[in-house]
């Protein structure tokens, strides 16, 4: 961290939130909140909500949350110190001014020297692509018509034939074998000491969303194997929660995002116009990345290759979009293997058109399933009958099922109603299709334990926030170990010495986390929906029973950890006394009334 923590909370105390996001954003006051249109994502009617109280604002509808410096962050693309450097010029606060000299390169913390390694060694191969050396790649690249505004564009290089080199040159800059070790940059081995990971390959930096590199790909020249080669997970590179490109796709604004599959689609289809596109990062696609789309975009645009690989993916990707609440689309690529042959192809404008006409992932779904049914044979047509059925279930909500039941019967030459009927009997036999409610947006709730038990602390976190007086009540039953979710214990355990010192600062907590995701998960702890009740002992109930889940999630969770953590017995035992107590125990929510 450049600055003192006592600066970072002057400058955030010295800019309003509420004074910042309105320069932004129109703002409209309703209870004691502000709400507006979200800017992190596109919507019609206003789901963002800023809290002057709190000094945070949250999205309902794509997640995104966090203090000033995160909304400026996210805003203007900038890193934290820009963020903390443009609101105090705003607040007029004075920053000491600071340079990298040699003893600050020591104090910063490791995962900033990880990124400064990374930041180098992009720089070398960016150079190393642009001497003769590096003519094998720059002819691979014109190759495949990237222009050179392109390859500067994402920052491409080239890891010469030479091992050695690379570490020489990051020897020089500063950098320590051990920490050029732990980046994934180059390897040891006893016979050749250290020598760079990368060799004889076009190298693809991967940046994280404020434009730091990460990671690499490096792509072999030649037929080499393996083809493409990866950074390994590192402290600073998390491949389930980064998408490579989304540092553009993010600000594109085309209401879509589209998803593909290899570094070179997302450069081909940027090249063209189409800078909403990413690409996982040599893995397959998560539920983390999904989430993290659904911050920017309701509609993502599956790319995946043509073939029985790409669908079988799209499949998985149309499944793990459906957990997070999105319904996702599929680009038809054919004849084409992916959207890099078929631009080179056919051009922007014939993708465009295929953007336009991407079809449901429902029925893409439905289409991959008809040509597994000989549609002659009464037996298996009757099957896939079935399996329409089973899929329509899906829907939990009635309209939406109802709709697609008619759209899919009339496609396939099925009768409504006997369709109907398959699907009543399908849901009655497992349950499934009870017209439960289904949250607007948002991550889906899954209803295991486990989830309960992490909604149930997410939901103590915002109660307490809005009614700070709770805490004296409860903090003879809670602390904040029962927090099994590492992120939300740090909240927590701040939140809590906070009020213990008589302090309440939910948006200064924001602060405590580097990590922008993690920024924006901790502010969404302080803005879960509440339950609406009306009466007393309806807010009280719920209270309880949201104590009580988080006591039981707890203590369940400490007991499965007895014998390998040393910390779980007596958190065992603890945890029982007080979930026996706390079950005898009426707490009232009359502040100041014990
Ligand atoms: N990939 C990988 N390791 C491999 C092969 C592929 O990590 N051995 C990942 C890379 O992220 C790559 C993506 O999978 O970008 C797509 O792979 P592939 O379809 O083989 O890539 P293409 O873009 O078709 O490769 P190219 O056009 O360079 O031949
Ligand atoms: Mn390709």
């Amino acid at each position: 961290m450049y600055y003192s923590e006592e600066l970072i909370e002057e400058v955030r105390m010295k800019n309003d939130i509420v004074d910042v996001v309105s320069g932004y954003v129109k703002l409209q006051k309703k209870g004691s909140s502000h709400w507006g249109l979200c800017p992190f994502h596109n919507e019609k009617s206003p789901s963002f909500s800023v809290s002057g109280a709190k000094q945070m604002y949250h999205c309902f509808g794509c997640g995104a949350g966090g203090n000033v410096f995160t909304f400026v962050m996210n805003y203007e693309n900038f890193t934290f110190p820009e963020a903390v450097k443009a609101l105090a010029d705003r607040a007029g606060v004075k920053l000491p001014e600071m340079e990298y000299t040699p003893e600050m390169k020591q104090r910063a913390d490791r995962r900033s020297r990880l990124l400064e390694v990374n930041k180098e060694a992009a720089k070398y191969f960016y150079y190393q692509l642009r001497t003769p050396h590096g003519e094998v790649g720059q002819k691979y690249l014109q190759k495949r018509a990237l222009t050179e505004e392109t390859m500067h564009r994402f920052g491409l290089g080239y890891a010469g034939k030479n091992g050695a080199l690379l570490v020489e040159y990051l020897r020089k800059k500063g950098f320590e074998d051990d920490l050029i070790k732990e980046a994934g940059l180059a390897t040891f081995s006893e016979k050749n000491g250290l020598l760079s990971q990368f060799w004889n390959r076009v190298m693809f930096p991967i940046q994280d969303i404020n434009n730091r590199v990460i990671g690499f790909g490096g792509r072999v020249m030649g037929d080499g194997e393996p083809k493409y080669l990866n950074s390994p997970e590192t402290p600073v590179f998390d491949k389930r929660r980064n998408l490579y490109g989304l540092n553009f796709a993010r600000t594109a604004r085309s209401g879509n995002i589209i998803l593909c599959e290899g570094y070179m689609d997302v450069i081909a289809m940027h090249q063209a116009g189409f800078t909403q596109a990413v690409a996982s990062l040599g893995t397959a696609f998560t539920v983390e990345q999904a989430a993290l789309l659904h911050r920017y975009t309701e509609n993502v645009l599956l790319a995946y290759d043509s073939d029985g690989a790409g669908v079988k993916a799209a499949l998985r990707g149309i499944g793990i979009l459906r957990e997070v609440g999105l319904t996702g689309k599929v680009i038809n690529m054919k004849p084409y293997k992916d959207p890099d042959e078929f631009i080179k192809n056919l051009g922007r404008e014939a993708f465009q058109e295929r953007i336009d006409k991407a079809e449901n992932s429902f029925f893409f779904e439905i289409r991959i399933l008809e040509e597994q049914y000989d549609q002659k044979d009464p037996e298996a047509r009757t099957r896939f009958h079935r399996e329409i059925a089973r899929k329509l279930c899906q829907f939990t909500e009635e309209v939406e099922r109802e709709n697609y039941l008619q759209a899919v019967a009339e496609k396939y030459f099925i009768r409504c109603d006997d369709l109907r009927k398959l699907v009543i009997s399908y849901a009655s036999q497992t349950g499934l299709a009870k017209p439960i409610e289904r949250p607007r947006s948002g991550i889906r709730q899954k209803n295991s334990p486990e989830e309960n038990g992490k909604k149930a602390q997410r939901l103590l976190i915002t109660w307490i926030t809005d009614e700070p007086a709770l805490y004296q009540k409860v903090k003879k039953y809670v602390t904040a170990q029962d927090f099994t979710e590492e992120l939300y214990r740090q909240v927590a355990e701040r939140l809590f010495a906070d009020l213990e010192a008589g302090n309440y600062n939910p948006a200064g907590i924001i602060s405590m986390f580097e990590d922008e995701e993690q920024q924006r998960e901790a502010a969404a702890l302080f803005n879960t929906t509440l339950p609406k009740l009306q009466t007393r002992q309806e807010r009280e109930k719920a209270f309880h029973d949201i104590l009580m889940t988080v006591k039981k999630n707890s203590y369940e969770y400490y007991t499965a950890k007895l014998g390998t953590d040393v910390n779980a017995l007596k958190q065992v035992i603890d945890g029982k006394k007080a979930l026996e107590e706390l079950a005898k125990t009426h707490i009232s929510l009359d502040a100041g009334q014990e």
